[in-house]
């Protein structure tokens, strides 16, 4: 019989050890995570998007509804027609204006950036790059010191080409390296911006 109790107690005592052990890993990948900002929590935020036919807008508003930021369209002067998106017509405007390395198609609205600290910046991917609008927007406003976080839809193209595009074109943004976005949904977007990381 003692030797039973025995057998119990120690077995008790392993369980305990054990548990403690665990809890101890939780919390220290806890405040392991908490020591790393976070940029979800940092600031006043702004998602300010280029959407010629309305799926970024989709993914902005999702940035939106996690964030709390402002949302701001860049609306061009000049609408884009279904003709001028024709990316299989050469002479098409899209295509005109990005084999144009001059091209800065002009923007229509005006906004109020001082504010912010952190800025969401979305467009379509077009041939693998930025749509020339948003070289327009970047000459316009002066985003020195500010966080910038990219983000894109396409039919199948990555980000990189467009991120390296942006990282040059100004070099006193803090760009944060953004994504790429397809048919997403909004817990897609929550996970991402909770993983963001300075
Ligand atoms: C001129 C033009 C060029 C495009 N180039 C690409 C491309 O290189 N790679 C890609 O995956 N999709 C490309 N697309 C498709 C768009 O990136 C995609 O449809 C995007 O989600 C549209 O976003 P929006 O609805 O916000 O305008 C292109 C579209 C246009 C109009």
């Amino acid at each position: 019989m003692k030797k039973v109790i025995i057998f119990i107690i120690t077995i008790l005592g392993m369980v305990g050890v054990t548990y403690m052990g665990i809890e101890y890993q939780n919390s220290k990948k806890e405040s392991d995570k908490e020591e790393k900002s976070n940029i979800y929590k940092q600031g006043k935020v702004a998602i300010i998007y280029f959407s010629a036919t309305g799926t970024t807008k989709t993914i902005a508003e999702y940035i939106k509804n996690t964030t709390n930021g402002e949302l701001i369209e860049i609306i061009p002067k000049e609408k884009y027609t279904s003709e001028d998106l024709d990316y299989g017509n050469n002479e098409s405007r899209a295509n005109r204006e990005q084999n144009n390395r001059s091209s800065r198609p002009e923007i229509e609205n005006k906004f109020d950036l001082s504010s912010y600290d952190i800025i969401y910046l979305g467009y379509p991917i077009w041939w693998g790059d930025v749509p020339k609008i948003i070289l327009t927007f970047l000459d316009t406003y002066d985003l020195s010191g500010k966080t910038v976080i990219p983000f894109c839809t396409s039919h199948s193209s990555g980000i990189s080409g467009s991120l390296s595009t942006l990282k040059n074109y100004n070099k006193n943004i803090n760009w944060v390296d953004g994504k790429r976005f397809g048919d997403s949904s909004q817990s897609e977007i929550d996970d991402w911006i909770k993983g963001l990381n300075d």
